[in-house]
Protein backbone atom coordinates (compact mmCIF):
# COMPACT_ATOMS: atom_id res chain seq x y z
CA UNK A 1 0.00 0.00 0.00
CA UNK A 2 1.66 3.80 -0.77
CA UNK A 3 1.48 6.09 1.81
CA UNK A 4 -1.40 8.48 1.48
CA UNK A 5 -0.31 11.99 0.42
CA UNK A 6 -0.78 14.50 3.46
CA UNK A 7 -3.36 17.08 2.81
CA UNK A 8 -1.16 19.56 4.94
CA UNK A 9 2.44 18.97 5.48
CA UNK A 10 4.52 20.97 8.12
CA UNK A 11 8.46 20.43 7.93
CA UNK A 12 10.70 22.75 10.02
CA UNK A 13 8.64 25.47 10.25
CA UNK A 14 9.41 28.51 12.31
CA UNK A 15 6.98 31.93 12.38
CA UNK A 16 8.36 34.97 14.27
CA UNK A 17 5.59 38.35 14.43
CA UNK A 18 7.40 41.71 15.12
CA UNK A 19 6.36 43.70 18.24
CA UNK A 20 4.90 46.63 16.97
CA UNK A 21 6.74 48.46 14.60
CA UNK A 22 10.20 47.64 15.58
CA UNK A 23 12.60 44.92 14.76
CA UNK A 24 12.42 42.85 17.60
CA UNK A 25 10.92 39.44 16.95
CA UNK A 26 8.41 37.27 18.78
CA UNK A 27 9.14 33.66 18.58
CA UNK A 28 5.11 31.73 17.88
CA UNK A 29 6.35 28.62 16.24
CA UNK A 30 9.85 26.74 16.00
CA UNK A 31 11.04 23.40 14.57
CA UNK A 32 7.48 22.19 13.62
CA UNK A 33 6.81 19.22 11.74
CA UNK A 34 3.22 17.77 11.20
CA UNK A 35 1.15 15.86 8.60
CA UNK A 36 -2.31 15.99 8.31
CA UNK A 37 -3.96 13.13 6.34
CA UNK A 38 -7.34 12.98 4.19
CA UNK A 39 -10.50 12.51 6.15
CA UNK A 40 -8.70 12.85 9.34
CA UNK A 41 -9.91 14.20 12.41
CA UNK A 42 -7.04 15.78 14.55
CA UNK A 43 -7.10 17.96 17.84
CA UNK A 44 -4.67 20.66 18.34
CA UNK A 45 -4.33 21.39 22.01
CA UNK A 46 -1.92 23.87 23.77
CA UNK A 47 -1.80 26.23 26.67
CA UNK A 48 -2.90 30.37 25.80
CA UNK A 49 -0.07 31.62 23.71
CA UNK A 50 1.35 28.08 22.51
CA UNK A 51 1.02 28.48 19.00
CA UNK A 52 -2.21 27.11 18.18
CA UNK A 53 -3.75 30.31 16.18
CA UNK A 54 -0.32 30.82 14.13
CA UNK A 55 -0.37 27.48 13.31
CA UNK A 56 -4.11 27.66 12.23
CA UNK A 57 -3.34 30.73 10.04
CA UNK A 58 -0.04 29.12 8.39
CA UNK A 59 -2.66 25.96 7.06
CA UNK A 60 -4.43 28.29 4.80
CA UNK A 61 -1.32 30.89 4.18
CA UNK A 62 -2.99 33.67 5.73
CA UNK A 63 0.71 33.79 7.50
CA UNK A 64 3.58 32.56 5.42
CA UNK A 65 6.57 30.40 7.98
CA UNK A 66 9.81 32.69 7.95
CA UNK A 67 11.26 28.82 8.60
CA UNK A 68 10.55 26.03 6.63
CA UNK A 69 7.47 25.01 4.31
CA UNK A 70 3.90 24.06 4.68
CA UNK A 71 1.98 22.50 1.41
CA UNK A 72 -1.38 22.14 1.02
CA UNK A 73 -2.19 18.91 -1.23
CA UNK A 74 1.34 19.53 -2.33
CA UNK A 75 1.08 23.46 -2.96
CA UNK A 76 3.75 25.46 -1.48
CA UNK A 77 1.77 28.17 0.60
CA UNK A 78 4.93 30.71 -0.20
CA UNK A 79 4.09 30.23 -3.84
CA UNK A 80 1.23 33.31 -4.67
CA UNK A 81 0.28 31.39 -7.69
CA UNK A 82 -1.56 28.67 -5.45
CA UNK A 83 -2.48 31.17 -2.54
CA UNK A 84 -6.65 31.15 -3.82
CA UNK A 85 -6.62 27.24 -3.99
CA UNK A 86 -4.98 26.92 -0.48
CA UNK A 87 -7.32 29.30 0.53
CA UNK A 88 -10.57 27.19 -0.83
CA UNK A 89 -8.73 23.88 -0.08
CA UNK A 90 -8.82 25.03 3.65
CA UNK A 91 -11.74 26.82 5.12
CA UNK A 92 -11.24 28.34 8.84
CA UNK A 93 -13.84 28.95 11.48
CA UNK A 94 -12.59 31.37 14.06
CA UNK A 95 -13.66 32.02 17.88
CA UNK A 96 -15.86 34.95 17.80
CA UNK A 97 -18.94 33.96 15.42
CA UNK A 98 -20.34 37.94 15.22
CA UNK A 99 -16.80 38.49 13.32
CA UNK A 100 -17.77 36.17 10.72
CA UNK A 101 -21.24 36.75 9.41
CA UNK A 102 -21.31 39.43 6.98
CA UNK A 103 -24.86 38.95 5.32
CA UNK A 104 -28.65 40.00 6.69
CA UNK A 105 -29.74 36.41 5.47
CA UNK A 106 -28.19 33.37 6.84
CA UNK A 107 -28.69 32.36 2.89
CA UNK A 108 -27.41 35.05 1.48
CA UNK A 109 -23.97 34.74 3.68
CA UNK A 110 -24.10 31.04 2.17
CA UNK A 111 -24.79 32.22 -1.28
CA UNK A 112 -22.17 34.82 -0.82
CA UNK A 113 -19.37 32.25 -1.05
CA UNK A 114 -21.01 30.43 -3.99
CA UNK A 115 -21.55 33.43 -5.67
CA UNK A 116 -17.17 34.19 -5.14
CA UNK A 117 -16.85 30.73 -7.14
CA UNK A 118 -18.91 31.41 -9.89
CA UNK A 119 -21.62 29.36 -9.46
CA UNK A 120 -24.63 30.41 -11.90
CA UNK A 121 -27.92 32.13 -10.05
CA UNK A 122 -30.05 29.11 -11.34
CA UNK A 123 -27.97 26.44 -8.95
CA UNK A 124 -27.64 28.37 -6.45
CA UNK A 125 -30.69 28.08 -4.59
CA UNK A 126 -30.91 24.16 -4.50
CA UNK A 127 -26.75 24.27 -3.19
CA UNK A 128 -27.68 26.75 -0.70
CA UNK A 129 -30.65 24.78 0.51
CA UNK A 130 -27.98 21.74 0.69
CA UNK A 131 -25.36 23.34 2.36
CA UNK A 132 -27.92 24.37 4.90
CA UNK A 133 -29.01 20.88 5.24
CA UNK A 134 -25.75 19.69 5.98
CA UNK A 135 -25.48 21.76 9.04
CA UNK A 136 -29.11 21.70 10.05
CA UNK A 137 -29.75 25.25 9.98
CA UNK A 138 -32.37 24.56 7.00
CA UNK A 139 -34.99 25.76 8.49
CA UNK A 140 -33.80 29.27 9.39
CA UNK A 141 -32.95 30.06 6.03
CA UNK A 142 -34.65 33.48 6.37
CA UNK A 143 -33.60 34.54 9.86
CA UNK A 144 -31.11 37.18 10.66
CA UNK A 145 -27.61 36.20 11.62
CA UNK A 146 -27.99 38.55 14.13
CA UNK A 147 -31.12 36.54 15.57
CA UNK A 148 -29.55 33.59 15.86
CA UNK A 149 -27.83 31.62 18.55
CA UNK A 150 -24.23 31.54 18.93
CA UNK A 151 -23.79 28.11 18.15
CA UNK A 152 -26.40 28.35 15.42
CA UNK A 153 -24.15 31.41 13.71
CA UNK A 154 -21.31 28.82 13.73
CA UNK A 155 -22.74 26.16 12.02
CA UNK A 156 -23.78 28.93 9.20
CA UNK A 157 -20.51 29.98 9.34
CA UNK A 158 -19.80 26.21 8.70
CA UNK A 159 -21.97 26.58 5.95
CA UNK A 160 -20.60 29.29 4.24
CA UNK A 161 -16.91 28.03 4.34
CA UNK A 162 -18.65 24.39 2.67
CA UNK A 163 -19.74 26.39 -0.28
CA UNK A 164 -16.23 26.59 -1.23
CA UNK A 165 -16.06 23.01 -1.06
CA UNK A 166 -12.93 22.81 0.98
CA UNK A 167 -10.81 19.41 2.26
CA UNK A 168 -10.24 20.76 5.59
CA UNK A 169 -12.07 22.39 8.02
CA UNK A 170 -9.96 24.40 10.49
CA UNK A 171 -11.83 25.22 13.55
CA UNK A 172 -10.08 28.06 16.06
CA UNK A 173 -11.49 27.86 19.29
CA UNK A 174 -14.73 27.90 17.37
CA UNK A 175 -16.90 26.88 20.63
CA UNK A 176 -15.11 28.53 23.29
CA UNK A 177 -17.67 31.71 22.80
CA UNK A 178 -20.98 29.01 23.20
CA UNK A 179 -22.76 27.64 25.64
CA UNK A 180 -22.44 23.95 26.55
CA UNK A 181 -25.69 22.89 24.18
CA UNK A 182 -23.99 25.08 21.18
CA UNK A 183 -20.77 23.44 21.67
CA UNK A 184 -21.91 20.25 21.62
CA UNK A 185 -24.12 20.71 18.11
CA UNK A 186 -21.07 22.68 16.65
CA UNK A 187 -18.58 19.65 17.81
CA UNK A 188 -21.03 16.96 16.36
CA UNK A 189 -22.35 18.80 13.04
CA UNK A 190 -18.27 18.76 12.45
CA UNK A 191 -17.96 15.15 13.01
CA UNK A 192 -20.55 14.28 10.93
CA UNK A 193 -19.25 16.30 8.10
CA UNK A 194 -15.78 14.38 8.72
CA UNK A 195 -17.17 11.29 8.42
CA UNK A 196 -19.62 11.72 5.73
CA UNK A 197 -17.96 13.98 3.63
CA UNK A 198 -14.32 12.84 4.13
CA UNK A 199 -13.56 16.11 4.98
CA UNK A 200 -10.41 16.58 7.09
CA UNK A 201 -10.68 18.59 10.67
CA UNK A 202 -8.22 20.37 12.42
CA UNK A 203 -9.74 21.27 16.34
CA UNK A 204 -8.40 23.59 18.12
CA UNK A 205 -9.76 23.62 21.39
CA UNK A 206 -8.85 24.15 25.13
CA UNK A 207 -11.33 21.98 26.24
CA UNK A 208 -9.98 18.60 26.46
CA UNK A 209 -13.55 16.90 26.17
CA UNK A 210 -13.66 17.76 23.31
CA UNK A 211 -10.02 17.15 22.15
CA UNK A 212 -10.58 13.12 23.31
CA UNK A 213 -13.72 12.89 20.79
CA UNK A 214 -10.69 13.53 17.87
CA UNK A 215 -8.94 10.74 15.83
CA UNK A 216 -5.78 12.12 16.96
CA UNK A 217 -4.35 15.18 19.61
CA UNK A 218 -1.80 17.38 18.69
CA UNK A 219 -0.44 18.45 22.18
CA UNK A 220 1.73 22.36 21.51
CA UNK A 221 4.05 23.88 24.04
CA UNK A 222 6.03 26.80 23.55
CA UNK A 223 5.56 26.59 19.71
CA UNK A 224 6.06 23.13 18.75
CA UNK A 225 4.81 19.59 19.19
CA UNK A 226 5.39 18.06 22.16
CA UNK A 227 3.23 14.68 21.67
CA UNK A 228 1.45 13.46 19.00
CA UNK A 229 -1.13 10.45 19.59
CA UNK A 230 -4.34 8.89 19.55
CA UNK A 231 -6.73 10.41 22.43
CA UNK A 232 -6.29 7.05 24.75
CA UNK A 233 -2.79 7.50 24.38
CA UNK A 234 -2.35 11.22 25.47
CA UNK A 235 -4.51 10.79 28.22
CA UNK A 236 -3.06 7.37 29.40
CA UNK A 237 -0.60 9.12 31.84
CA UNK A 238 2.46 8.94 30.98
CA UNK A 239 2.79 12.58 29.05
CA UNK A 240 2.51 15.33 31.69
CA UNK A 241 -0.17 17.76 30.40
CA UNK A 242 -0.19 19.52 33.75
CA UNK A 243 3.20 20.51 32.78
CA UNK A 244 2.41 21.91 29.77
CA UNK A 245 -1.11 24.17 31.26
CA UNK A 246 -3.41 21.62 30.50
CA UNK A 247 -6.28 19.59 32.06
CA UNK A 248 -7.02 16.63 32.03
CA UNK A 249 -10.51 15.40 31.03
CA UNK A 250 -12.84 15.30 34.48
CA UNK A 251 -13.74 11.45 33.35
CA UNK A 252 -10.51 10.59 32.81
CA UNK A 253 -9.23 12.13 36.31
CA UNK A 254 -12.52 9.97 38.03
CA UNK A 255 -10.57 6.97 36.21
CA UNK A 256 -7.39 7.64 37.97
CA UNK A 257 -8.22 7.90 41.19
CA UNK A 258 -10.77 5.34 40.96
CA UNK A 259 -7.47 3.21 40.13
CA UNK A 260 -5.65 4.25 42.33
CA UNK A 261 -8.46 3.24 45.03
CA UNK A 262 -7.66 -0.38 43.62
CA UNK A 263 -10.61 -0.73 40.75
CA UNK A 264 -9.14 -2.40 38.03
CA UNK A 265 -9.67 -0.02 35.25
CA UNK A 266 -7.79 0.89 31.96
CA UNK A 267 -5.54 3.42 31.62
CA UNK A 268 -6.31 6.49 28.94
CA UNK A 269 -10.40 6.43 29.47
CA UNK A 270 -11.97 9.54 27.58
CA UNK A 271 -15.48 8.99 27.77
CA UNK A 272 -18.09 8.99 30.48
CA UNK A 273 -19.90 5.55 28.46
CA UNK A 274 -16.12 4.03 28.32
CA UNK A 275 -16.27 4.53 32.19
CA UNK A 276 -19.63 3.38 32.88
CA UNK A 277 -19.23 0.32 31.01
CA UNK A 278 -15.94 -0.98 32.43
CA UNK A 279 -17.00 -0.39 36.04
CA UNK A 280 -20.59 -2.23 35.09
CA UNK A 281 -18.42 -4.79 33.69
CA UNK A 282 -16.36 -4.81 37.02
CA UNK A 283 -19.54 -4.44 38.45
CA UNK A 284 -20.73 -8.49 36.98
CA UNK A 285 -17.76 -10.09 37.61
CA UNK A 286 -18.07 -9.48 41.37
N1 LIG B 1 -0.11 39.86 16.02
C1 LIG B 1 0.83 39.49 16.88
N2 LIG B 1 1.91 40.29 17.13
C2 LIG B 1 2.88 39.92 18.00
N3 LIG B 1 2.87 38.76 18.67
C3 LIG B 1 1.83 37.92 18.48
C4 LIG B 1 0.76 38.25 17.57
N4 LIG B 1 -0.12 37.23 17.58
C5 LIG B 1 0.36 36.30 18.44
N5 LIG B 1 1.54 36.72 18.98
C6 LIG B 1 2.37 35.96 19.95
O1 LIG B 1 2.69 34.70 19.37
C7 LIG B 1 2.60 33.66 20.34
C8 LIG B 1 1.59 32.61 19.88
O2 LIG B 1 0.30 33.20 19.82
P1 LIG B 1 -1.00 32.45 19.28
O3 LIG B 1 -0.66 31.74 18.01
O4 LIG B 1 -2.10 33.43 19.23
O5 LIG B 1 -1.24 31.36 20.45
P2 LIG B 1 -2.60 30.65 20.94
O6 LIG B 1 -3.59 30.69 19.82
O7 LIG B 1 -2.15 29.26 21.29
O8 LIG B 1 -3.05 31.37 22.15
C9 LIG B 1 2.24 34.35 21.66
O9 LIG B 1 3.43 34.58 22.35
C10 LIG B 1 1.60 35.63 21.22
O10 LIG B 1 1.80 36.64 22.19
MG1 LIG C 1 -5.59 31.29 19.67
Amino acid sequence: MTKETPLIEMRGVAYSYHRGDSDEEVPALRDLDLSICPGEFVAVVGANGSGKSTLAKLMNALLLPTDGEVRVAGMLTADPQYTWEIRRTVGMVFQNPDNQLVSTTVEEEVAFGLENLGVPTEGMRAKVSDMLAEVNMDSQRRSEPHNLSGGQKQRVAIAAVLAMEPDCLVMDEATSMLDPGGRRDVITTTRRLCRARGLSVVWISHFMEEAAQADRILVLDEGTVVADGSPRQIFAGEFDLERVGLDIPPVTKLASRLRDMGFDLPTGITHVEELVTCICRLHSKT
